[in-house]
């Protein structure tokens, strides 16, 4: 059981300034009782994306430690300035998500806004999702872990289960502008149209991409109807970057991390976003293990799982929580087949910007440029074209995997 932490007001920290591995400490002690004041503490920077400053404190005696995620008013990576709302809204999101999905997040201690800095739970004894899956890991437990938080947390912020006049509330507190500017642009737009000059494209594929993507109006059509629904459907609040980047797992199951990019948004984002992130970690392993047969058919049977036990779960969680009598069976069904019908279509959209924009995943960096590679990644995008374009015609999760090998098969280089 971890004991909440007394904050206490310390006026140094009226005004941002960045921390670091020294500041860190006074900056813990200062704020949080969780160590004695007297404790001899080390600190880390252990941030490894692109966005924000993460830190892990530590009292070597006690063997307690905690993470502290600073927000700054410039990107780390590039220098680009970016609002820090952002921080607040990972602050207030990962309380939430605790309460919907107790345990399934890091445990917030304190939030100080004048800092934009989060102080949570170490969970350092959970691994990277998509680190663990490049080294083969196999978890039995992740379609049900994942649908299990998706659903609780999915599900409850939507005005089926939440009250109406709260869930307004909650919208207007989530518009995420500059955030969600980003996914418009890299996720939807820039894909199909290069207007940035930011694709990064194989070797090998130029022609492929020019005419699969950048020349078919039909596919533009339905990108620009998904991303009108990313845009105007407001429908529950929804994590907004859920690739296997920010999912740890261990053994005893799975932390969720990083909603910086969370607003009010459509539930099949999030779902397409984990099923799209797990094609890569297939394809990966299909050129670069294909004799991994056991780690193979368990990603294929996790990517189809999760599918359906998330239509399952959903069609479940409503049918047994909502009392308003016109959201009847009918009405439910309906519901969340347009939930399964954007999350195919998001997880098209998701593996086209990975496979084409310029924001990568290390599953396909570590490819190999080459022959295999071209192969592989024209796979993903016939499949994700097909996801994207059939969207409302996939009834079960096997069939995804199915396109996967239809499209991998027709492929000729
Ligand atoms: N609560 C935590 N406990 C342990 N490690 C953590 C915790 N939170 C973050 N980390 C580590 O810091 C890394 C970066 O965290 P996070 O993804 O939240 O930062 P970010 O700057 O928003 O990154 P990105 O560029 O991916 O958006 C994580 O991949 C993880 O290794
Ligand atoms: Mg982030």
């Amino acid at each position: 059981m971890v004991t909440e932490c007394m904050s206490k007001a310390v006026n140094i920290y009226t005004d941002h300034f960045l921390l670091d591995e020294k500041t860190i400490i006074d900056f813990v002690k200062d704020n949080l009782d969780y160590f004695d004041r007297d404790a001899s503490l080390h600190a880390k920077e252990i941030g490894d994306g692109n966005i924000n400053y993460v830190f892990r404190v530590w009292d070597e005696k006690t063997g307690r430690s905690l993470v502290i995620k600073q927000a700054d008013k410039k990107l780390k990576s590039s220098g680009r300035p970016l609002g820090v709302y952002r921080n607040k809204i990972e602050a207030e999101i990962l309380k939430l998500q605790n309460s919907f999905a107790p345990g399934k997040v890091p445990h917030i201690y304190h939030y100080n806004e004048s800092m934009c800095a989060l102080t949570m739970e170490d969970i350092s004894d959970f691994k990277n999702l998509r680190t663990a899956l490049l080294e083969g890991n196999i978890y039995e437990d992740l379609s049900r872990e994942i649908t299990d938080f998706m659903v609780q947390v999915l599900l409850s912020t939507t005005d089926l289960l939440m009250d109406r006049h709260m869930k307004k509330e909650f919208v207007k507190k989530f518009i995420n502008v500059e955030l969600c500017d980003i996914s418009e642009d890299l996720v939807f737009t820039e894909p199909y149209f290069n207007y940035k000059d930011r694709n990064v494209i194989t070797a090998g594929n130029e022609d492929f991409v020019n005419a699969v993507l950048y020349g078919d109006e039909g596919l533009k059509k339905e990108v620009g109807v998904l991303r009108n629904t990313f845009m105007n459907a407001s429908q529950a609040l929804i994590h907004g970057d859920l690739h296997s980047g920010s999912i740890f797992i261990n053994e005893t199951g799975i932390k969720v991390i990083d909603p910086e990019f969370a607003f009010y948004g459509p539930i099949g984002y999030d779902v397409g976003n984990v099923i799209g992130n797990l094609f890569f970690s297939l394809a990966n392993k299909l050129v670069t293990a294909p004799d991994h047969t056991d780690f193979i058919s368990w990603i294929e049977r996790t990517i189809s799982e999760i599918f359906d036990c998330f239509k399952e779960k959903a069609v479940h969680k409503l049918t047994t929580e909502i009392e308003f009598p016109l959201y009847n069976d009918g009405f439910i069904n309906d519901y969340v087949a347009g939930i399964m019908s954007d999350t195919v279509g998001m997880a098209g959209t998701e593996i086209i910007r990975r496979v084409v924009g310029d924001t990568k995943v290390k599953d396909l960096i570590l490819i190999k440029e080459g022959k295999e590679k071209i192969k592989i990644e024209r796979a993903l995008i016939l499949t994700a074209v097909s996801f994207i374009k059939n969207r409302k015609t996939y009834t079960c999760g096997m069939e995804l995997i199915d396109e996967f090998r239809r499209c991998k098969e027709s492929v000729n280089v």
